[in-house]
């Protein structure tokens, strides 16, 4: 696929790969890939933040390298570990006489005993690659700081090895879902874009392209009931991901329309949490109804 020059042609490639974006996202995408710049994708749980960083990878036949955030994730996780148990199997395959060569010892340290994590071999593919970032919210403070310092210069220091620098950076998509605030700094960096929930039509298409088995009343009224329950105080409103999931349970089930009884047998589908549940149970006919 040809690299994008309007948003409108990156809104093109990305539906032809199944991923529907709207003008913000496709027009931070297409910013960030063009001018370098980390795009920070920020909403609610099952918006599609994660999808679309797959689906540009996926639309451009660029290597997608995902570096999934967690608490308590550190640098050497992210950047690169030595592989002790091969350092430990080549010393000691090793004769006294040249453990006592410097040379050889200094050689454990070398790119053959080196696993590559993702920040390192996102550096390596530089352009050629998108690295994800995901949910970077997860991360402690220190863990962003390290990363700040990676996006400036795309330069990676070992120590044993080198520096290693990237010819062209990595598109670079950052997602978090807000359970804390993001530094500032890392912020100021990045071209930022909120992705919110679907209109309903959009939500639809975004069905119809995923479930394409399904009818598109049966979709309409399925989205019409999600989109209803969003506005119920629920502790977890349903995403787009449980949106599809509902279709598709209903289209396996053979289901042609939305009834009251479908709908509670099925509410696992689209509602994870116990109180949610009975919540919805009671009100399931205005759920239906879609009013
Ligand atoms: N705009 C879209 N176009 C096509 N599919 C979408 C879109 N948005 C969401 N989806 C679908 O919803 C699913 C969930 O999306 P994704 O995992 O990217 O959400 P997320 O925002 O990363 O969620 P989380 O916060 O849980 O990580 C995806 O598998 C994808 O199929
Ligand atoms: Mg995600």
């Amino acid at each position: 696929m040809d690299y994008p020059r309007t948003v409108g042609e990156l809104t093109d490639a990305l539906r032809q790969c199944g991923y529907l974006a709207d003008r913000g996202l496709s027009t931070a995408l297409l910013v960030g890939m063009s001018l370098h710049r980390p795009v920070l994708l920020e909403g609610e749980v099952g918006v599609g933040k994660t999808e679309a960083a797959k689906a540009i990878a996926t639309t451009y036949g660029k290597q997608l390298i995902r570096l999934q955030c967690y608490e308590g994730i550190d640098t050497n996780q992210a950047l690169y570990e030595w592989d002790y148990t091969r350092q430990l199997l080549h010393i000691r395959a090793l004769s006294e006489h040249q453990l006592a060569d410097d040379r050889a010892v200094s050689a454990l340290f070398g790119p053959e005993f080196l696993l590559e994590r993702p920040l390192l071999a996102a550096v390596r593919a530089g352009s050629n690659a998108v690295l994800l970032i995901d949910e970077i919210d997860r991360a402690d403070d220190e863990f962003e700081a390290f990363l700040l310092e990676v996006l400036s210069d795309f330069q990676i220091s070992i120590p044993e090895v080198g520096t290693i620098s990237a010819d062209e950076p990595p598109l670079v998509i950052l997602t978090s879902n807000r359970t804390r605030d993001l530094h500032d700094a890392l912020k100021r960096r990045c071209l930022y874009h909120w992705i919110g929930y679907p209109s309903p039509e959009r939500e639809t298409a975004i069905v119809l392209a995923r479930q394409p088995e399904i009818a598109e009343t049966l979709a309409r009224k399925v989205v019409a009931a999600v989109q209803h329950l969003r506005k119920m105080d629920l502790v977890k409103p349903p995403g787009v991901a449980e949106t599809i999931d509902w279709a598709r349970t209903l289209a396996f089930l053979g289901a042609q329309d939305l009834t009251e009884d479908l709908a509670r047998d099925t509410l696992g589908a689209v509602v994870k949490d116990r109180d949610d549940l009975e919540m919805v149970h009671d009100a399931v006919r205005e759920v239906t109804s879609g009013g």
